[in-house]
């Protein structure tokens, strides 16, 4: 009897520091579970998380369908025709899901949400892969952006000079003026965060430096 009021207490407790944990953190440090702020693009190397969805954001948001629209909101829309010019790559949030391949990945549209990322394809532009951080060890729903602006396809789509970081700051600034798409408007709140990310160009992919700093969003409905 005591042993089973004891379990049920136990379970319960998980159950609520899980739902307490799930609605109450931006995120958690990837690093404190065995994890990378640096996602792996499959060759040795990776490229920075420097944009994360905070997990206190509207739950709208934070579903695949909904990061999409808030991402058409700031001019990007699905990768042109289904056409994938890189492979996936994958990372560790230290959530205890492991490596865990990108979700979804988006382009800039120029404008056009169905023709504009084929532009991008071609000339180049801002994109990013997304990662849900959701494992049980570390359930906070945030979503790790991978944010780059890459040259255009003639340059085999590399990552411009500096190209994490302006990635990074254009992705904010077009979402910190707030923005609107099909009806649905955000109001989005930018902090920065050190500490995550080493500055410099160690284990980044394309030997790109960064300044090591990580932008939380939080993205709020309204
Ligand atoms: C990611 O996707 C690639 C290609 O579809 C697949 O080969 C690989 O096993 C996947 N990696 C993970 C960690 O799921
Ligand atoms: C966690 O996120 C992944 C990637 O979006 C998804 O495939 C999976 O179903 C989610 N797991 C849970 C338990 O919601
Ligand atoms: C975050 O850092 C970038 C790069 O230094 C800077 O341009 C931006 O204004 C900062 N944003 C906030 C909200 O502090």
């Amino acid at each position: 009897m005591v042993r089973i009021a004891l379990l049920s207490l136990l379970c319960a407790q998980a159950v609520l520091g899980r739902t307490i944990s799930k609605r109450a953190v931006p995120f958690f440090s990837p690093l404190v579970g065995g994890g990378s702020e640096l996602d792996n693009a499959g060759v040795g190397v990776g490229e920075p998380l420097n944009v994360i969805i905070s997990g206190l954001s509207s739950p709208a948001v934070l579903t695949d369908d909904g990061v999409l629209n808030f991402a058409r909101s700031i001019g990007f829309s699905e990768e042109c025709l289904d056409i994938h010019l890189g492979a996936p790559q994958s990372a560790n949030l230290g959530d205890g899901n492991g490596f865990v391949n990108q979700t979804i990945e988006l382009r800039q549209d120029f404008g056009d949400a169905s023709l504009g990322t084929c532009l991008e394809s071609l000339i180049g532009g801002n994109h990013f892969r997304v990662f849900r951080q959701n494992g049980s060890l570390a359930d906070s729903g945030a979503l790790f952006l991978a944010v780059s602006k890459e040259e255009n396809v003639a340059e085999g789509h590399t990552i411009v000079p500096d190209g994490y970081n302006i990635g990074r700051d254009e992705f904010v600034s077009a979402a910190a003026a707030g923005s609107s798409f099909n009806g649905v408007s955000y109001s989005t709140a930018a902090e920065n965060i050190t500490g995550l990310l080493a500055p410099g160009s160690a284990g980044v992919n394309h030997g790109i430096a960064t300044d090591g700093i990580v932008t939380l969003l939080t993205v709020t409905i309204v």
